[in-house]
């Protein structure tokens, strides 16, 4: 009775398959821009150059130096699944190289006019020409070893996907991106970018990794970054970071590397910006390359089309050896801004290696008391600097931010502790509030009473005020209460997440030694060796320096010396 149909499941023909796994990997021109160099990175290059005409919406060429392909291999890499990268599933575990889908070559030519030539260098080389999927001319070809793939018309049979591209300067900038994150993860390796024969790109092989910063955005940017090293059992965290002083609030570089790979995660960003907390003004975004290494069964990097993203098996230890990084990167003397040649490339940032600082300058060490050491001089300029000479240079301390880093840190510890020792006022303090300071004073009672002020309400707007902190002795109790009020009232420090580190900011600005107070040597020492004793002394908490230097090097450079 019923007549049999034909059954409607069906295999897709291998280029409908294609077209479709295109549609994953080739968003734009900065995709294939992405897969083919990953492929001559992943083949050995050392020289990868890639040209761009039209943004790539006429011609993407990227050519390298690297092994090549024998003829077989060529037309190969060409089909679906067709890889020489991993040969089981088990090889995914810890897989080193960018590629191994095996799909970004037949995926690209599903979706353009496609040729690659390429040589192994021992006999001759081949140009194969892919029209739509379609290998349309297999050609003997004269070249160096290495490959050449061209791509063009990109989308030219799927007009749906060319209509969503872009004008030809935002995808030339999102090529550039794509291309640029690749040459963070090799250094070693030289690259080139034109567009329109227009060099946007040129890299020379370099050693290190600031080197290839300083290459990509320039020296004013890599004159900012210092070095993050660490490691915590499995996982390594290397590469640089902004000095807080030195972020601002927009057009910041942040880039994650995970075993090599590049990875977009704004949670380890996440928590790369909180190793900077009490560092950053509120709004500041510090640049950040981090290249995060651990081994291969511990990340899976196989869980997003392009390979962007990366599943970690211990996600909150990472997170946390993150951000231990980043706060051990800011902690030395050496995170202190450099006075100096920063801008004209030559001294400061390049050979910077921060400040050392003379043991002499402490009245004692570990050992006990050195009664004869002869402690170097330190100057007060304007009522508000102080000057001392380091073994590196000279050494300039803001007394103002000093102080306020200092106590900071100190209420940090007091907050979470027992609390400050407070004196008893021999004379009861009576002072006036408004409502809103009021209602914040009865908001921060405890708080208050650990940083030493025990406030109690007195009559209608007045409070008493029984004990005070003392962080030195031109303290003026009643003053400081009352600005602190204020700044609580009025959501001054708006910008910082905890509650407890917004007390203490604002706590320590207003009760530290201000600008303009004159300080006898006792006071200074005493403030400049709580200053370097301190876990980020060279950073304020408004996203300032608290310390910088003129290096002897810049000193000698300015004087001829050199
Ligand atoms: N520039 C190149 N030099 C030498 N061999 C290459 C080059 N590009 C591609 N190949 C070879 O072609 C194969 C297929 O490349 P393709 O990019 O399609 O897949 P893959 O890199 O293995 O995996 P994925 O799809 O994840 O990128 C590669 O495995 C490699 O052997
Ligand atoms: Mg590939």
């Amino acid at each position: 009775m019923s007549v049999a149909s034909p059954p409607r499941v069906q295999i897709l023909a291998a280029q409908v398959a294609d077209q479709i796994a295109a549609g994953e990997v080739v968003e734009r021109p900065a995709s294939v821009v992405k897969e083919l160099v990953e492929n001559a990175l992943d083949a050995g290059a050392r020289v990868v150059r890639v040209e761009l005409e039209d943004g790539g919406k006429t011609l993407i060429r990227v050519s390298d130096d690297a092994a090549g392909m024998d003829r077989e291999d060529a037309t190969l890499a060409l089909q679906r699944h067709a890889t020489s990268k991993i040969r089981a599933a088990a090889d995914l575990i810890g897989v080193a190289t960018f590629g191994f889908r095996g799909e970004a070559l037949p995926a690209i030519a599903s979706v353009s006019r496609f040729e690659l030539e390429t040589s192994s260098g021992d006999a001759g080389g081949t140009r194969l020409r892919v029209v739509g999927g379609k290998i349309d001319a297999t050609e003997d070809a004269v070249r160096q070893r290495g490959t050449t793939v061209t791509v063009r018309a990109l989308f030219y049979n799927t007009p749906a996907r060319r209509k969503f591209l872009r004008a030809a300067a935002t995808e030339t900038r999102a090529a550039v991106e794509a291309a640029t994150v690749l040459a963070l993860t090799r250094p070693d390796v030289a690259f080139t970018l034109t567009s329109d024969s227009r060099v946007l790109l040129d890299c020379p092989p370099a050693a290190r990794l600031i080197d290839r910063v300083r290459a990509l955005w320039g020296v004013q940017l890599a004159d900012t970054l210092l070095a993050v090293s660490h490691r915590a059992g499995p996982l390594e965290v290397s590469g640089l970071a902004q000095r807080p002083a030195q972020a601002r609030p927009a057009g910041r570089k942040g880039y994650v590397f995970v075993r090599g790979r590049p990875i977009r995660d704004p949670f380890i960003l996440r928590a790369a910006e909180a190793g900077y907390r009490s560092t950053v003004a509120p709004g500041d975004r510090p640049s950040l390359l981090l290249f995060l290494d651990l081994p291969g069964d511990a990340v899976d990097v196989n869980v997003h089309p392009a390979k962007l993203e990366a599943r970690f098996r211990d996600k909150f230890f990472v997170e946390k050896v993150v951000e231990e990084a980043v706060r051990e990167a800011l902690a030395p003397l050496a995170a202190a801004v450099p006075l100096g040649a920063g801008a004209s490339g030559l001294g400061a940032g390049a050979g910077w290696s921060g400040i050392s600082v003379p043991l002499d300058l402490f009245p004692s060490n570990a050992l006990g008391p050195r009664p004869q050491a002869p402690a170097p001089p330190l100057l007060q300029v304007f009522d508000t600097y102080i000057l001392f000479q380091t073994e590196s240079g000279v050494a300039i301390v803001d007394q103002h931010s000093a102080h306020e880093r200092v106590l900071y840190e100190d209420v940090m510890r007091q907050l979470s502790g027992d609390g400050a020792p407070a004196q008893r006022l021999l004379l009861p303090l009576t002072l006036d509030f408004a409502p809103a300071e009021l209602d914040a004073i009865d908001a921060h009672r405890e708080l208050l009473a650990r940083v030493g002020f025990e406030v109690e309400p007195f009559s209608g707007r007045s409070v008493v005020v029984h004990t005070a902190p003392n962080p030195h002795p031109r303290f003026e109790a009643g003053r400081c209460l009352q600005e602190l009020v204020a700044d609580l009232a009025g959501g001054r420090f708006g910008g910082w997440q905890n509650r407890l580190e917004r007390f203490a900011a604002t706590y320590a600005c207003r009760a530290a030694i201000k600008a303009g107070q004159t300080l006898d040597t006792g006071e200074m020492r005493e403030l400049v060796v709580r200053l370097l004793t301190a876990t980020l002394p060279a950073h304020d908490v408004h996203g300032r320096p608290s310390l910088v230097q003129l290096p002897k090097d810049e000193l000698e450079r300015r004087f001829g010396r050199t």
